[in-house]
Formats: C-alpha cells, structure tokens, sequence
C-alpha cells in the first residue's frame, strides 16, 4: 500500500513494521468526521483564495461520494491503509486525480487527528448522556413504586434504619445525574477547533480557523497550535468522567447482587437479565450486574493507559498519542453497553416488598426511633441512647423486639415510656415521620422523584 508520506522515504516498509504502525482498524470508526472536517477545510481554503473554487467543488463532491457509497456500502474502508485520514485521500485522489492532492494544502495530520478524535468524541457523549439519562428514568419509576416500600437501610452492611426501597435506590440517581454533569463539562471543554493548527506551528497560508471551527460546530478555535495537536486532556476528562460513571454502576451492580442472593431475596432479575449455572440445576446468576462491576475495572485501566500515555511525551506530537484511540473509545464502548443493560434489567426486576419488610423487622432499625421518642419526652439524646441500647440488649437476650417487648420491660429503663411507644417504633411510622429535605419519608422521595424527573429534561 503507497505511503502518503513516500518521498524521503520510499515507504516500503517491513510488513511488519506496516502492520505496528497502522491505525485503521480503530481510526475507521472516524470516518464520518474525517470527511466533514476535510469538508471544511477545503471549503475554507476556496473562501479564502488558496484553493480555486472549482478544485474546491470537486473536492466536496468526491468527499460527499465517498461518503454516500460508504454508506451504501459500495465501497468498504481498506484494511491494509495506515488510518482513516490515507484512506480518504487516497480514495478521493482515485476518484478525482489531482484535485484530491490539493486537500491536505494547510493541513497535517497532526491537526487532523486531534479533530477527527474531537468531533467523535462529542457525538459520543451526546450517546452516553441520553443512555444514562434513559437509565435513571428507569430508576426514577421503580423509585415511584415503591417509596412506601420499607426495607433496612445499612451502614457497615449492617441493619441500620429503616428506609423506603425508592429512596435508596434514588440515590444512584442523583450520583447518575452528576456524572451527566461531568460528561457535559467534558464536552465543553473539548467544543474548541484544532484545525489550522497544521503540524503544531501553524502555517503561512491565510487560512481562516474561525471559519472551520464555525462550519463544525465548535465554540471556538484552540489559541496555541502546539497545544491543539500535543495534549489529550480531552480524553482523560471523558475517561474520568466514565470511571466515575462506572463506579457508580459498579456499587449498584454490587448491591443488585447481594439483593438476588439466597441471603437477602429483596430483588429477583427477569429471566431476560439472568444466567444459569452449566452444572447447578437451582442457580439463577446476575451475571449482567457482576460483569459491569468487573467492566469497571477495564474503564479504569483505560484512564491510567491515556494518563500513562501522557505523563513524559515531550511537546508536540509524538507516535505515542495514537495509543489513544483504542483507550478512550473502549471506555466509551464499555460504559454504553453497561448503561444500556441496566437500564431494561432495573425496569423488569421483581422487588420483593415482604422480604424487604421481613429483614427491617429483625434488626433493631427503629432503636433510633425509640430514643429520639425519649428525646421527644424531654430526655438528653445521649442519655436515651444509652437507655435504648440496654433495651435492645435486653430484647436480644430475651429474644424480643423492640415492637414486641411488654411495655413494663420499657417502663423498668425509663417511666417516660408509655403506650405510645409501639406507634413509635412502628417501622412505618419510623419512615413516614423523616419528612426532612432529602429524607426517606413518602412526601420527601416524591419531592425527590420530581426534581430527578425534571433534570433529565435539560
Ligand atoms: N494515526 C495517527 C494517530 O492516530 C494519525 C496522525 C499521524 N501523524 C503523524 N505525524 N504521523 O495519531
């Protein structure tokens, strides 16, 4: 395969080294911006008198064919080409002879890389962001179904306090909905154009970036050409934005599988979201959940190979960058696929009401409870803590529950007990009555289900 840069070189390289060295089979998927930003460019050297206009027209409409025949699939993307940007001009070149050769004219690849990568990576968070929007409507409506469903909220794993299932799982909502935020702020930091900035010193054409920048829907052009084609911040920040994104998921995952144990049976995935065991006839396995919690990991790794690629390339551009590709579009590609599965396995999952209920009975969650009803009575919270906890240290020894236990028993630890207690520690009453901004209470996870809903319309 010729070599675009054949001339100092013959460019008859090892297959080898030919082999190493190209990019194609991860740049390809750039095709489409690699034409739009070539579209540009020869647009704007015609506006600004470097290019005639005809040569210009017939670059267009040779870009414009690839383009469609591409899509049509009369022409497929060659293999054997070094990247995506040969590729292009070579087919342009075959397809209208010299025309094609003035295309590259105030250009490098240097430059064009760094906006090829932009311009993707901008159609891509656009993806990701509706994705995860998708996913957190499918929280918000489990979360309407059950704000009145009562299960244990832990801390340390252990029962803590009683909590509706609508209000916990809302939670990874409101995390979802920050790493929106993050993918958004990604995207306006990379909105700017490296195009113009040519090899990294820009050029002595009068080109007109302003012009690129504005056709490509940029918010502006990179002021310093070496920065536009040396640095990739811009995919750290969308990596970083995914790895939190996946840690989220990832602890989620976690707890959907601790749900649909034996242990706990709070949840049950469709069948749709679950897998068999080859040798074990009972097993019904979350597979979906465990594999994004161990796709987090992947994500991870994308983050420190880009970071790692960066971290001692001296300025400006450098082979080494091409390594960016396949990190950066495989932590986009892995967080779609983990943001697409969740979604539908959320929305058909079977909460089990009972057993959440069942397990918020057994462990003591509304000890809380009973010593704010002391405090209520006019008691210092630390004392009726401690009254409270020799209570259900009594209850434990005497196998009762603070629901059960005879109200001589609370009388024998504090005479400011008094029939009212069993309303109390009631668990619904527990969760009814934290009524607090945020809190767990129907009226506050309504509240809470309305400004979540009202986010994803931005
Ligand atoms: N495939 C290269 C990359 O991904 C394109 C840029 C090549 N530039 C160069 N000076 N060799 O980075």
């Amino acid at each position: 395969m010729e070599k675009l840069w054949a001339g100092r070189t013959t460019g008859a390289n090892a297959a080898l080294a030919d082999a190493f060295n190209r990019s194609i089979a991860f740049d390809a998927r750039m095709v489409e911006e690699d034409i739009a930003g070539s579209m540009a460019h020869a647009a704007m050297l015609a506006a600004v008198g470097i290019l005639p206009q005809e040569s210009a027209d017939n670059i267009l409409a040779g870009l414009e064919g690839i383009l469609n025949d591409l899509k049509c699939g009369l022409i497929t993307i060659d293999p054997l080409a070094e990247d995506i940007h040969s590729f292009v001009e070579f087919e342009l070149t075959r397809r209208i002879g010299d025309d094609g050769k003035k295309l590259h004219t105030a250009r490098s690849r240097n430059d064009q890389v760094a906006l090829d990568l932009r311009l993707t990576l901008k159609k891509e968070i656009v993806e990701l962001v509706s994705l995860t929007k998708s996913l957190i409507a499918a929280i918000a409506d489990v979360a309407e179904q059950h704000k009145e469903t009562v299960m244990p909220g832990y801390t340390h794993l252990q029962r803590a306090q009683p909590v509706t299932f609508g209000h916990w799982i809302l939670a990874y909502a409101f995390m979802l909905s920050r790493d929106i935020s993050r993918l958004n702020n990604a995207q306006d930091n990379m909105n700017l154009s490296p195009l113009g900035a040519c090899a990294f010193a820009g050029t002595t054409y009068p080109i007109d970036r302003g012009m690129t920048a504005q056709s490509l829907g940029f918010a502006g052009t990179l002021p310093n050409s070496v920065d536009a084609v040396a640095d990739r911040d811009f995919c750290v920040e969308l990596a970083s934005a995914l790895t939190m994104l996946m840690t989220h998921l990832s602890r989620f995952s976690e707890e959907i599988i601790l749900w649909t144990s034996w242990e706990f049976r709070f949840v049950e995935l469709s069948d749709a979201f679950s897998t068999g065991s080859s040798i074990m006839p009972q097993k019904k396995n979350s597979d979906m959940a465990e594999l994004v919690r161990g796709k987090t990991g992947r994500v991870f790794g994308d983050l420190i190979a880009l970071l790692t690629t960066m971290k001692g390339l001296p300025l400006a551009y450098n082979k080494d960058l091409q390594e960016d590709k396949e990190a950066i579009f495989d932590a986009i590609d892995t967080a779609k696929m983990c943001l697409a599965v969740f979604a539908p396995m959320i929305a058909t999952m079977t909460v089990k009401p009972e057993n959440m209920r069942k397990a918020a009975a057994e462990g003591f969650i509304n000890a809380t409870d009973a010593a704010d009803y002391l405090v209520k009575k006019g008691m210092p919270f630390r004392t009726a803590y401690k009254i409270t906890g020799q209570l259900v240290a009594h209850c434990i020894a005497t196998r009762q529950t603070l629901e059960t236990l005879p109200l001589a028993d609370y009388q024998a630890q504090s005479p400011l007990f008094t029939d009212d207690i069993y309303e109390a520690v009631n668990l619904d009453t527990c969760v009814k009555s934290r009524i607090s901004e945020g809190g767990t209470s129907p009226e506050s996870v309504t509240a809470q289900i309305q400004q979540i809903r009202e986010s994803l319309l931005k």
